[in-house]
């Protein structure tokens, strides 16, 4: 039996569901139920009938899985997958901040830890954090931990106040500008299509800003025929699956977040087999938590 079929098999046994990010390698993408960007695999999680849910992602993922699904079991097969921008914001951090900006809306990004989760108001993502920002009242909201994000917010949300958090995701942070505008360039008729993550440079280079799945959307509406893809290349895999005939290029060396490819399909199985690496949450925490998440599913 080849290893995917004994994960399939496995699945089956324990009515579990696997769900890979688009970041995740080509071959745990390939034994995944769904794939997707944040915040549809959210949604996945929060709405799936099966016990188990492994969540082949980073940390930040798999516990925002248990917040919303706290009575299914959630496996998180490479637990020391974590993401560098989600540890740059602490929970004390984000009550001082609270402190100093009293009439602020705290917004975090789903890249967070659930005790971030827990003292803010409402959680987003990259695809629907513009959504989020003009649903609440207030002028003034503290966005963490991406600053990145954040900026893109306030470019297009001018008549609100966005308090900026000196976070960053490290994986987009190594794009540069003069490697997009060598691409731009030398490729006739090239479409540039950057996540928010991005710096502001690459971002204001960018033909199209989207999460990971309104990436991969642009690109298979498109016409055009040659992209540079300025986000993490597991994006690639569907990328070449849906189109292809299109040519997709990478920021020179590809850009690949070494949290995102910890999990191996060894991991998924031994995940599977042994019940191995479950994701448990204090269940205060978790109360708390989910409030921040569930604001964002009904908005
Ligand atoms: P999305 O898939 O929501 O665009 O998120 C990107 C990301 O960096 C996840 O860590
Ligand atoms: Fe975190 Fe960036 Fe990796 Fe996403 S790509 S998990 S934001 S470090």
């Amino acid at each position: 039996m080849t290893i995917t079929e004994e994960i399939q098999k496995l699945k089956k046994e324990k009515n579990a569901i696997i769900l890979a990010h688009y970041y995740q390698r080509p071959e745990v993408q390939e034994v995944a139920d769904y794939i997707g960007d944040s915040y549809y695999l959210s949604k996945i999680a929060k709405e799936s009938d099966k016990d188990t849910i492994v969540f082949c992602g980073v940390k930040f993922m798999a516990e925002s899985a248990k917040i919303l699904s706290p009575n299914k079991k959630v496996l998180l097969p490479a637990l020391d997958a974590g993401c560098p921008m989600a540890d740059m914001a602490t929970a004390e951090k984000v009550l001082e901040y609270k402190e100093k900006y009293p009439k602020a809306a705290v917004v975090c990004y789903i890249n967070s830890s659930a005790e971030v989760k827990a003292v803010s108001d409402v959680c987003c993502t990259s695809s629907n954090a513009l959504k989020i920002i003009n649903s609440l009242e207030n002028d003034q909201i503290i966005f963490l931990p991406d600053k990145n994000l954040a900026s893109y917010i306030q470019e297009k949300v001018p008549n609100k106040e966005i308090i900026l958090w000196p976070g960053f995701c490290i994986t987009h942070k190594r794009i540069r500008e003069d490697e997009v505008l060598q691409a731009k360039e030398a490729i006739e008729g090239l479409v540039v299509l950057a996540h928010p993550e991005c710096e502001k440079e690459i971002r204001d280079l960018a033909d199209f800003v989207g999460s990971t799945s309104e990436i991969i959307d642009f690109a298979t509406a498109s016409d055009k025929r040659n992209f540079l893809i300025a986000t993490e290349e597991g994006v690639l895999h569907e990328l070449k699956k849906r189109n292809p005939d299109k040519k997709f290029f990478t920021p020179r060396g590809g850009l690949m977040c070494i949290n995102m490819k910890k999990t191996s399909l060894n991991d998924v199985r031994d995940a599977l087999l042994y019940d191995k690496n479950i994701i448990e949450l204090d269940e205060e925490l978790r109360v708390k938590a989910h409030s921040c998440l569930m604001k964002m599913h009904s908005i």
